[in-house]
C-alpha cells in the first residue's frame, strides 16, 4: 500500500465490531477488518455478541465507527443478530453491515449467496434508532451449510479465504478513509426472497433445529453443549437434544470431535411425507367439517406453520428415544447423508496460518 494512503486513513478513531458467528467465517472477516483499522492505528474492540450480555449495551461514544459482522441464515440476519439490532441502544454513529454468504467455486468464478433481506431490515431498524448506514458488503466465504449440500473441498475453501481476505481488506480501507460502498445494492433482486425469508423465520428455522442428532459415536463429552453460541442443546435419556432455540449455526457439528452430530435426512424425509399426506390432509378435512374452510392464504400459512412446528417436536421426540435403540439407530444413521464421506465434510473456517498463499 502507498504511504500517501495509509496516511489518508484518518476517518475515524475508534471501530467497534460486533460479530457472531457459527463456523468461524463472520469471525474471520470481523478480525480482517479490525487488524486493518489496527495497522493505520485506529482503536479497534471486537464483540462477540454470544459471548456479551446483549441486553445491556452501552450507547456507542460518538465518532465511532460501528460495524456488524453476521452469516446469513435463510436470506435474513440470523434472529440471534436481529434481536440484538433491536435491543441496540440508539445514537448518530456511522454504521457498517456486513455478512457471510454461501460461498461456492466454479473453476475459478466465484459463486455468490444470496443476502435476501437483511441489509435492508437491519439498515432499517438502525436508520429509526438514528444510525447513518456508510457501507455494506456481502462476502462470499465457504458455504457452511452441509446439512444441504456435501462440504466443500479443501482448494475451495483455501481459495475462498485468500480472495475474501483481500477483498475485506480492500473494503475497510475505503471505508476507514470516510468513502462510503453500496455496491451490494446492484443485488435488488435479493427482496424477492422476502417470502421466503419470512417463512424460514416463523417455520423453518424450527424445524431445521430438529434435523439435528447425536448417533451411538457421542461419548457424551458435552463439547457441543458448551460450545453452542443460544445454549440450545440439552441432554435427554443421557443423549444431547437439540430445543427449538437452535439457530442452525452448525457450531457444534463442526467441533463436536467424534463427528457424532448428523443431520437426519432419512427422518425429515420420513416427516414431510407424512406430514404432507397424512397430517395436514386431516387437519383441513377436520377443521372444514367442524369449524370453516379456511380461504384466506395467510391463515392457511400460518396454520400450516403452527402445525408443523407441532408435528416435528412430537417427532423428534420420538425419534430421540428410537435412537435408544441400536437398530432404529442404524437405519437413522445410514439414512443421514452427512454420515458419508463424499457429503459430510465438517466445515470449520481457516486460521491465517492455513491459507496463507
Ligand atoms: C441454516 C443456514 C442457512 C443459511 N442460509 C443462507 C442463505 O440464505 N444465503 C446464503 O448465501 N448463505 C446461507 N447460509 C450459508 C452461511 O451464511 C455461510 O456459510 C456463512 O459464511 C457462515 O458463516 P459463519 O461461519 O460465520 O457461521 C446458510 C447456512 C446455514 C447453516
Ligand atoms: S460434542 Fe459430540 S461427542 Fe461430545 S456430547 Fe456433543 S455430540 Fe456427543
Ligand atoms: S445447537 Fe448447534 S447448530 Fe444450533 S445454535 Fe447451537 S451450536 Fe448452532
Amino acid at each position: 500500500m502507498e504511504v500517501a494512503e495509509i496516511n489518508s486513513i484518518k476517518a475515524y478513531k475508534k471501530i467497534i465490531i460486533y460479530y457472531f458467528s457459527g463456523t468461524g467465517n463472520a469471525k474471520n472477516v470481523a478480525l480482517w477488518f479490525s487488524q486493518v483499522a489496527s495497522e493505520n492505528g485506529i482503536e479497534s474492540q471486537i464483540h462477540n455478541i454470544a459471548q456479551i450480555d446483549r441486553r445491556s449495551i452501552d450507547q456507542p461514544e460518538p465518532g465511532a465507527l460501528i460495524v456488524f459482522v453476521s452469516p446469513i441464515h435463510g436470506f435474513n440476519y440470523p434472529p440471534i443478530m436481529l434481536n440484538f439490532l433491536l435491543h441496540f441502544p440508539k445514537g448518530k454513529n456511522k454504521v457498517v453491515l456486513m455478512n457471510t454468504r454461501a460461498g461456492m467455486l466454479i473453476g475459478k468464478f466465484i459463486t455468490p449467496g444470496l443476502t435476501g433481506i437483511a441489509f435492508y431490515l437491519a439498515a432499517l431498524i438502525l436508520f429509526i434508532k438514528g444510525f447513518s448506514i456508510k457501507a455494506i458488503l456481502p462476502v462470499d466465504m465457504p458455504s457452511n451449510w452441509i446439512s444441504l449440500h456435501p462440504g466443500l473441498n479443501k482448494r475451495t475453501v483455501i481459495y475462498l479465504h485468500q480472495r475474501n481476505k483481500v477483498r475485506v481488506e480492500t473494503f475497510a480501507r475505503k471505508v476507514l478513509n470516510g468513502k462510503w460502498h453500496f455496491k451490494a445494492l446492484i443485488e435488488a433482486y435479493d427482496l424477492l426472497l422476502a417470502p421466503i425469508a419470512l417463512g424460514y423465520y416463523v417455520a423453518g428455522r424450527f424445524i431445521l433445529a430438529k434435523t439435528f442428532y447425536a448417533s451411538s459415536d457421542c461419548n457424551n463429552c458435552d463439547l457441543c453443549i458448551k460450545v453452542c453460541p443460544v445454549k440450545a442443546i440439552v441432554k435427554i435419556d443421557d443423549r444431547p437434544y437439540w430445543t427449538f432455540n437452535c439457530e442452525s449455526c452448525m457450531k457444534c457439528m463442526s467441533n463436536c470431535p467424534k463427528k457424532a452430530i448428523e443431520t437426519g435426512h432419512g427422518y425429515v424425509a420420513a416427516f414431510v411425507f407424512l406430514f404432507s399426506t397424512i397430517i395436514l390432509v386431516a387437519f383441513y378435512k377436520l377443521f372444514d367439517l367442524y369449524f370453516f374452510p379456511i380461504e384466506n392464504s395467510i391463515i392457511r400459512m400460518a396454520a400450516e406453520s403452527a402445525l408443523s412446528i407441532g408435528f416435528i417436536a412430537i417427532w423428534y421426540r420420538l425419534i430421540h428415544w428410537l435412537l435408544g435403540f441400536k437398530s432404529f439407530e442404524r437405519i437413522i444413521v445410514y439414512t443421514s447423508l452427512t454420515k458419508y464421506k463424499w457429503w459430510g465434510r465438517r466445515y470449520k473456517a481457516l486460521k491465517e496460518q492455513e491459507f496463507r498463499n
